[in-house]
């Protein structure tokens, strides 16, 4: 029996033929350090890079290459861009309930280190009172909306498009948390009037582990994070302004990055509305089949539409870390059990006790899959 990897918000898996390919090429045949040195394999590797710069730059509707920044992962990106951000004792920050833990606690610190405030808003409401929250929330203070795109847990999408025209009509920074919607849903920074964008690239752009993303706006100016060799302006005592380099310390993941510019072209081959189209097909297939199952329940939004392809949910009488393990030692099925790094969401909707079984489709799921674990979820209802 075949293995089903339904833990797709986690880390995509299976990945392109191409990505492992890319990832082969950079190590057998051009793997020098980029940027550093004029020889032809370190130009090789450079340019590699500065391609994958160059499709993540238009991919979210960011004109200029050297503003896409590379990290070992979203967390390290939200760092740069949270622990960066210019803050002043009292200054505020509005984010949500929704967040994983790679922003609530970055900017916890930042609450203890520099005596900034947080609200965190519910956000799980119709537009015109999200409307009104963030309208209620903003202060004088106030320098900075950070909020993820979709919820890891419930799936839920955030209108990031008018929390930007919220950000913008107060002229705060506004940060957004792409971890589970880069490669799914299309994002436009400049459209959207984001600040500043991190995502991982190992989920749903494809990529391998060990990638991350940042995209600064021209106009922000975060303080770096990690301060060290750059390869270029070796002669400065302090870390270069020019960008990537004033945020990227330190040899690059060449063979990740390659990877990543693997799946990208994947992605953009395939196309996001097709992409989303899937994954909503076999949400909504998996939301309707649980739903006929007594004594399960599901987290979040119980609509098919507006949401993302991952499923949270409980069953009576069984502990979820139990049938977590049944699911992958006797069917065969990788699913999350637990708090998903994201206790907030699991306080606003109850489950911060028990936690909750996350479900998370991708690009190669099917719907032959959906539905054996429809049944071995059933067989386990039954056993207890
Ligand atoms: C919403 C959200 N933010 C941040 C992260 C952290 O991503 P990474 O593991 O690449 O650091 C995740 C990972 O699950 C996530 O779902």
């Amino acid at each position: 029996m075949s293995y089903i990897y339904f833990d797709q918000a986690a880390s995509s898996f299976p990945k392109p033929e191409k990505v492992g390919q890319a990832v082969l090429e950079a190590i057998t045949e051009y793997g020098a350090n980029p940027g550093r040195g004029g020889h032809s394999l370190a130009v090789r590797a450079n340019d590699v890079i500065f391609t994958a710069r160059k499709k993540l730059a238009e991919m979210f509707g960011e004109k200029n290459p050297a503003n896409v920044c590379f990290y070992m992962n979203a967390t390290q990106a939200l760092n740069q861009a949270i622990q960066g951000i210019q803050f002043e004792a009292g200054d505020h920050v509005i984010s949500t309930s929704f967040e994983h833990n790679s922003v609530r606690r970055p900017l916890e610190r930042v609450k203890d280190t520099k005596g900034i405030s947080i609200s965190y808003i519910q956000p799980d409401v119709d537009g015109k009172r999200l409307f009104e929250l963030f309208e209620n929330e903003i202060n004088e203070r106030t320098k900075a909306i950070i909020v993820s795109h979709g919820s890891n847990v419930t799936g839920t999408i955030l209108p990031i498009e008018k929390i930007g025209q919220i950000a913008k009509a107060h002229n705060l920074l506004f940060i957004v948390d792409a971890s589970q919607t880069a490669g799914v849903l299309p994002i436009d920074m400049k459209e959207m009037n984001i600040d500043v964008l991190a995502f991982p690239g190992h989920k749903g752009l494809m990529g391998p582990q060990g990638t991350g993303v940042l995209i600064v706006g021209d106009h922000v100016d975060l303080v770096p994070l990690i301060y060290g060799g750059t390869g270029s302006h070796s002669e400065d005592v302090g870390q270069p302004q020019k960008r990537p380099e004033r945020y990227e310390s330190g040899t690059l993941n060449t063979p990740g990055i390659a990877g990543l510019l693997a799946g990208i072209e994947e992605i953009n081959r395939i196309g996001l509305r097709k992409i989303y189209e899937h994954e909503a097909e076999l949400t909504s297939y998996c939301l309707n089949r649980l739903n006929e199952i007594e004594g399960i329940y599901i987290l979040g939004p119980d609509g098919n539409t507006n949401r993302l392809a991952v499923i949270s949910f409980t069953i009576e009488g069984i502990d979820i870390h139990e049938a977590a393990m049944i699911l992958d030692q006797h069917y065969q099925i990788g699913v999350r059990s637990g708090l998903h790094c994201s206790p907030l969401a699991h306080s606003l909707i109850g489950t911060n006790e028990i936690g909750a079984i996350r479900v998370s489709f991708g690009l190669y799921n099917t719907i032959e899959e959906v539905e054996r674990f429809i049944e071995a979820v059933k067989e386990i209802k039954s056993f207890f």
